[in-house]
């Protein structure tokens, strides 16, 4: 953490959560985080609980965040949501390029990065996932990956647009896995790609840039992780489907 950078916890339920539960998750988070005030509390249902979480959070801490968009404004592309569905819906982020999307829907740099301009053009805040898988990391490759989905996503993003994404960080093997990174591992990794920001951009919009962990983040571990330097927050998928767990999450010391 750095007392110059707003910590933002995010939740990312990925294909969990009917409508009726996705009311009551969010329902019975809202007393538990309502007296927060100096982080950003985000909250990553399924397209189709999207407005009914939207509901239930108007006019609490909450934000709302989508999982995935497409880049084009709307027309044949069945299957696809538009940013505009999701402003429509009440989401101010989307998340972009998660592994999962990486690893079984075939997105590419290059798809990633079609959908951040998007919703920079619509006004949606990126939420942009990086990280490496195990063979990667075994094979000497960590910085390589890292640097290709950093150039790659942030391609042609202009200074001020820049300045609305949030990065995160997830070591593919981290995720649902139970293995968090270290604190060290990942503080490393953030140190790196604030780096190669600064190298694109400026030392400013760096040092302004909020890196999120996300890999296996718990109750347990997010102080630990939260007391690195270089991180800004966490994107938690297990840990944010019950309200208990992601309270304590957020309200982390
Ligand atoms: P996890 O997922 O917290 O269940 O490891 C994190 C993520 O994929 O965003």
């Amino acid at each position: 953490m750095n007392a110059k950078r707003r910590p933002i916890l995010a939740g990312n339920w990925k294909m969990n959560m009917t409508v009726t539960q996705a009311r009551e998750l969010a329902s019975k988070l809202i007393p538990l985080v309502s007296s927060v005030k100096d982080r950003d509390i985000v909250l990553g249902p399924p397209f189709t609980a999207l407005s009914a979480v939207a509901e239930t959070i108007k006019g609490t801490n909450i934000s709302l965040s989508a999982q995935n968009l497409h880049w084009e404004d709307k027309g044949a592309f069945t299957g696809e949501i538009s940013a505009d569905m999701l402003l429509d819906s009440g989401c101010k982020y989307v998340i972009i390029g998660h592994s999962e999307r990486r690893q079984y829907f075939g997105e590419t740099d290059e798809t990633v990065n079609k959908k951040v301009k998007q919703a920079l053009k619509k006004g949606l805040l990126p939420i942009l996932c990086v990280g490496e898988t195990l063979a990667d990391r075994e094979a000497g490759k960590l910085n390589e990956t890292i640097n290709r989905q950093v150039n790659g996503g942030l391609k042609d993003i202009s200074t001020e647009d820049m300045k609305k994404i949030v990065i995160a960080y997830e070591p593919v093997w981290a995720i649902g896995t139970g293995k968090t990174a270290t604190p060290d591992q990942a503080n490393e990794v953030h140190a790196l790609i604030r780096q190669k920001v600064k190298a694109l951009y400026s030392a400013d919009i760096a040092e302004g840039l909020r890196i999120q962990y996300g890999g296996s983040v718990t109750p347990e571990n997010v102080s630990t992780l939260m007391a690195m330097p270089d991180i800004d927050g966490a994107l938690v998928g297990g840990a944010s489907l019950k309200p208990e767990s992601f309270a304590a999450l957020v309200n982390f010391k």
